[in-house]
């Protein structure tokens, strides 16, 4: 795994603690799904997982083949223990892999979906010409990423970019979604509310899950209180910003080649 690209700041803390979520919670998910035709019994990619919240959504409610990978190998084994605890565990094909380089044929997948993953990357063209590469031709790919509303009060942008995110605004992420080739697209746009966020969080990890961090995290801070507070300060960072963020939805839907070669 050596050739991965290394993982942002902000992403170690949660590999660290066992948390991952996006905006919106499973309100987002279902909007997502819904807008790439989601059938149950799909073949179904997430990319960038995480915990394995959706995963195991998708295999266990709506009853899909799911694939799931993540850069890091700490979250894939968060989201095994998750997928083994639901029942699950051996409907869904777990593996460590990166956007940017994903380890399938082309048209393998009837739905590829990443959620809050993009913003992570750097080269975000070749990242999304891998989730269209991979899905098959009448396919759809769906993304779901946060922007900048409002500006940040001052200074504070950068603290979010030392968390080794890159928030684009709703116009740059939509410039992008044009370039795909996807059509039809669809694209839809949200504010974030900060109480309602924190229920979706709850809600998207569980009530288990969020106590297990929390006893991880008060583990940490008695082994370890520098780290303990170097962690903590990197979670306030964002969390003090959330009313000046959005989130967008961008589905479109993969040509036949002749199609998309006449395109
Ligand atoms: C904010 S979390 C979202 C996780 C999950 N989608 C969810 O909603 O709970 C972002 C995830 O993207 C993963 N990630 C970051 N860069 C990646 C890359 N290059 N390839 C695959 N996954 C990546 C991180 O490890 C992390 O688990």
């Amino acid at each position: 795994m050596g050739d991965l690209p290394p993982p942002a700041r902000g992403l170690e803390l949660q590999s660290v603690l066992g948390v991952s979520a996006h905006a919106g919670g499973h309100g987002s998910t279902d909007e997502l799904l819904a807008m790439c035709h989601l059938e149950d019994g799909a073949r179904v990619l997430e990319v960038g997982c995480g915990i394995g919240a959706g995963a195991v959504y998708l295999a266990r409610e709506r009853n899909c083949q799911v694939t799931a990978v993540d850069r890091s190998p700490q979250m894939i084994e968060w989201a095994k223990k998750r997928a083994a605890g639901a029942g699950v565990g051996y409907r869904i094909e777990f593996q460590v892999a990166s956007v940017d380089r994903l380890p399938f044929d082309d048209g393998a997948f009837d739905v590829v979906v990443a959620e809050s993953v993009l913003s992570f990357i750097d080269d975000k063209d070749g990242a999304i010409a891998e989730l269209v590469r991979v899905v098959k031709p009448g396919g759809r790919v769906g993304i779901n990423e946060t922007f900048w509303i409002t500006d940040p009060p001052a200074g504070r942008g950068t603290e979010v970019q030392q968390l080794g995110v890159e928030l684009l605004s709703s116009e740059q992420w939509q410039a992008l979604w044009e370039k795909t080739g996807l059509d039809p697209r669809d694209s839809r746009f949200y504010s974030i509310e900060a109480a309602e966020e924190s229920k979706n969080l709850r809600r998207w990890l569980g009530w288990r899950c969020a106590l297990r961090i929390w006893w991880r995290g008060l583990g940490l801070r008695l082994r370890d209180g520098a780290a303990f507070r170097s962690l903590r300060a990197q979670l306030r960072a964002p969390a003090g910003l959330v009313d000046c963020l959005g989130y967008g939805l961008f589905v479109g839907e993969k040509q036949p080649a002749r199609a998309r070669a006449a395109g």
